[in-house]
């Protein structure tokens, strides 16, 4: 009997139950298994020695060794349940407020904007359609008649990705999309609102992201007057006041004739105020009458029917609506500007 090895273990024993009575945390615990029963911990050390004993001894020197691995593994489990019990649950570092300290979520001045156009597009019986914000540069320009060499081709405006994709530079693909998918045939009504991405620098009035709201009628005899009519609707119920337009000839490759739609005064009712540059009018959005080209490219025969198109910024509403100086500010996450809308 090898009685230096088993007096070794006899000694580890104690000592090592010892110190498990001083350990009062799980870490401390960590520690005190690894340095008894891990690896390169005291007591595999010991049994290591085992097999260098003469085999008289081996066999009663190893059952020792078990025994005592065995003990310090229960003990070690012990402790580890105790002390697990006993952690009492730390105090919240973020106690639940109360109904009242909470500040509920709200919606987005784009997100009110756009619902209240939905609501008034509804009353006029236009059906909302939807597009890809990544778009085919055949419907963002080819199909929209916009020639190769047009400026809003140019590298500078659009937004390209790879396999002739482009982030949409408006919503007016979603014209030949939404007759194109869903098979309309004249007499329709439909709109769309989204947004839309221009590689352009960034100031007070444009951001490289902004949103959209296109709409177009066609049918045997929809003329400018049902524009305009339709347009005055439109902006009169959004600013809960009486708004007259005006149109500008201004050229959309997509539409023949094409205008520019200018909108009394919101804020000053044309009496002249910084916003409108004291000219009483606002510009809004282009417009114009559907291009042949397009209708043909929509399979609709423009010696039959015709329509108009319009399109337009949602931000420039939202910022007349209320009073928003800087349109950077709708994708800014500011909670100071955000807030003003609840
Ligand atoms: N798509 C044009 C733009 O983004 C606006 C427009 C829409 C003009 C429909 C005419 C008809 O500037």
């Amino acid at each position: 009997m090898n009685n230096e090895l088993a007096t070794a273990l006899g000694q580890l024993a104690s000592q090592a139950l010892q110190s498990l009575e001083q350990v009062d945390d799980l870490v401390t615990l960590e520690e005190w298994r690894i340095s008894y029963l891990g690896r390169q911990g005291q007591l595999p050390l010991l049994l290591r020695e085992i097999k260098n004993m003469p085999a008289a001894d081996r066999q009663e020197v190893g059952r020792q060794g078990n025994q005592l691995r065995h003990d310090l593994t229960a003990a070690f489990r012990n402790k580890q349940t105790q002390l697990s019990d006993l952690s009492e649950p730390v105090a919240d570092p973020h106690p639940a407020k109360s109904i009242a300290e909470q500040r509920p979520g709200h919606l987005h001045p784009l997100t009110l904007a756009v619902r209240d156009l939905q609501a008034i597009f509804y009353k006029l019986g236009f059906q909302l359609v939807e597009g890809p914000l990544v778009e085919e540069t055949k419907y963002n320009f080819d199909l929209l008649n916009i020639p190769l060499e047009h400026p809003a081709r140019a590298e500078t405006d659009t937004f390209h990705l790879p396999n002739g994709l482009v982030l949409r530079t408006h919503t007016s693909p979603v014209q030949l999309r939404s007759v194109l998918a869903n098979g309309l045939v004249p007499p329709f009504q439909v709109y769309s609102t989204g947004r839309t991405f221009r590689a352009e620098r960034t100031d007070a009035s444009h951001d490289h992201t902004f949103n959209q709201i296109e709409a177009l009628m066609v049918g045997d005899s929809v003329s400018i007057a049902d524009f305009k009519g339709i347009v005055e609707y439109v902006y009169s119920n959004f600013f809960r006041q009486s708004v007259v337009t005006r149109l500008r000839p201004s050229y959309f490759p997509f539409v023949e004739p094409g205008f520019e739609v200018d909108m009394s005064c919101v804020l000053c009712r044309q009496k002249g105020c910084r916003v409108c540059q004291h000219t009483g009018w606002l510009e809004m959005m282009g417009a114009g009458m559907v291009h042949p080209n397009v209708l043909t490219n929509m399979n609709i025969d423009y010696r039959q029917y015709q329509g108009f198109a319009f399109g337009g910024g949602i931000e420039r509403l939202a910022m007349l609506r209320h009073h928003i100086p800087e349109v950077r500010l709708f994708q800014s996450g500011d909670l100071k500007f955000l807030r003003q809308f609840n």
